[in-house]
């Protein structure tokens, strides 16, 4: 079923992404006349043919001018690419070459990381349970925020850090603050894996032992809501509650942190009219929340950190599959492609939605539903 393209004849050239969040499609896709589908003025049917399928294709144009919209949202703020959501040797380079932190949450992303020369100080290691094996390698390259995830990492890393330097780390906690477009994306409530809890006590017990490490020097807060979110609204709650913690911490230990960091999540199109997450509107709303704030509280106003992947390379990207066999059942018809969970789990984890498109051959108007199927048993 071919899905029609809406794309916005010219766009300007300052270098900044004239966002068009609701187009889940690359800014530089355009169809041919053969029913070919140009991608940053390559043919998608020529990589299928060139290097097989399935194939990611990114526009690195586009990731780079995604880049700019969320750096130029939140200046003076950090932005760190979360490498979930798609890392290659190249997208470590584009990000980096952007000005970009980068969100590592394992050892092979890492890895890529080291592999491509990112600086160590530009690196933030996430994950509910890093191995010792990965803190190990974390430290080793001079990784400049650990994200602090449970309290048996913090002696851990303290050991593992060498005398006469201080490891930099964020704590993560929960503030309570539930958004996403799944359940299983929701990871700012107390029901889930990531964090520590405020109401637990959790939370400050670590703060505590945290700075009781003269090997540890915590930079700041860090929380992750959830993905996919289309408001700002949930955001600006979280920043609330996560500067009220700042000024906690400063009130019970004298000690006045320099970073918040809120995580990612930045909600994006993935059908035709989609709603998303414009930077433009987030990068303002969350410098005001966090200014109003601090200065209610007489607080210095923290770095601001934020952590887009999705954003970044989703609508910058395609997959490319190859159409390998057609049936029809007595109930509907399975269109089914030479790939599926094992290179995209996320519509069998939680029934995400993608736009399709046939490429490579001449379309002729859509006539009957069918259902696109991948080939794992
Ligand atoms: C800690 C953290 N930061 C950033 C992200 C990026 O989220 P998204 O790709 O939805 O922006 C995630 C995603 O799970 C995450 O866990």
């Amino acid at each position: 079923m071919a899905t029609p393209l809406h794309h916005a004849p010219c766009r300007d050239d300052d270098g900044v992404l004239p966002l068009l969040p609701h187009d889940p499609w690359p800014s530089s896709a355009r169809p041919q006349p053969d029913g070919d589908l140009l991608v940053g003025g390559v043919s998608l049917a020529g990589i299928a043919r060139r290097f097989g399928t399935p194939a990611y294709v990114l526009d690195e144009d586009d990731v780079r001018r995604r880049c700019r919209a969320f750096t130029a949202a939140l200046p003076g703020g950090r932005v760190a690419y979360a490498g979930k959501a798609f890392l290659c040797r190249a997208m470590a380079d584009w990000v980096r070459t952007e000005g970009l932190d980068l969100d590592v949450c394992s050892g092979g992303e890492l890895a890529i990381a080291r592999s491509v020369g990112f600086p160590g100080e530009r690196i933030v290691f996430h994950g509910n349970a890093k191995t010792p094996q990965e803190l190990r390698e974390a430290v080793e390259y001079g990784v400049g925020r650990i994200v602090i995830d449970n309290l048996a990492e913090i002696a851990r890393l303290a050991m593992l850090t060498p005398p006469g330097r201080r490891q930099g780390v964020l704590l993560r906690v929960v503030p309570d603050v539930d958004a996403g477009a799944h359940p299983a994306v929701r990871t700012g409530g107390e029901d889930q894996k990531f964090g520590l809890s405020l109401a637990s006590g959790d939370a400050a017990m670590a703060v505590a032992r945290i700075l009781g490490q003269p090997e540890l020097r915590l930079l700041g807060l860090h929380c992750h809501i959830g993905s996919q979110i289309t408001e700002v609204e949930p955001y600006e709650r979280a920043a609330r509650v996560m500067v009220t913690q700042l000024a906690r911490i400063r009130d019970t230990h004298g000690v006045v942190l320099p970073e918040l960091d809120l995580g990612g999540g930045f909600g994006i199109a993935y059908l035709e009219g989609d709603a998303a997450l414009d930077p433009r509107r987030l990068g303002p709303a969350l410098r005001r929340t966090v200014e109003e704030r601090c200065a209610g509280l007489g607080l210095p106003v923290p770095r601001p950190a934020i952590e887009p992947g999705r954003a970044i390379a989703g609508p910058a990207g395609v997959t490319v599959y190859r159409v390998i066999a057609v049936k029809r059942t007595l109930t509907r018809t399975f269109v089914s492609v030479d790939g599926g969970m094992s290179d995209n789990p996320r519509p069998s984890l939680y029934q995400a939605a993608y736009t399709i498109r046939a490429v490579g051959r001449r379309h002729a108007p859509a006539t009957r539903r069918v259902t696109l199927a991948g080939h794992h048993c």
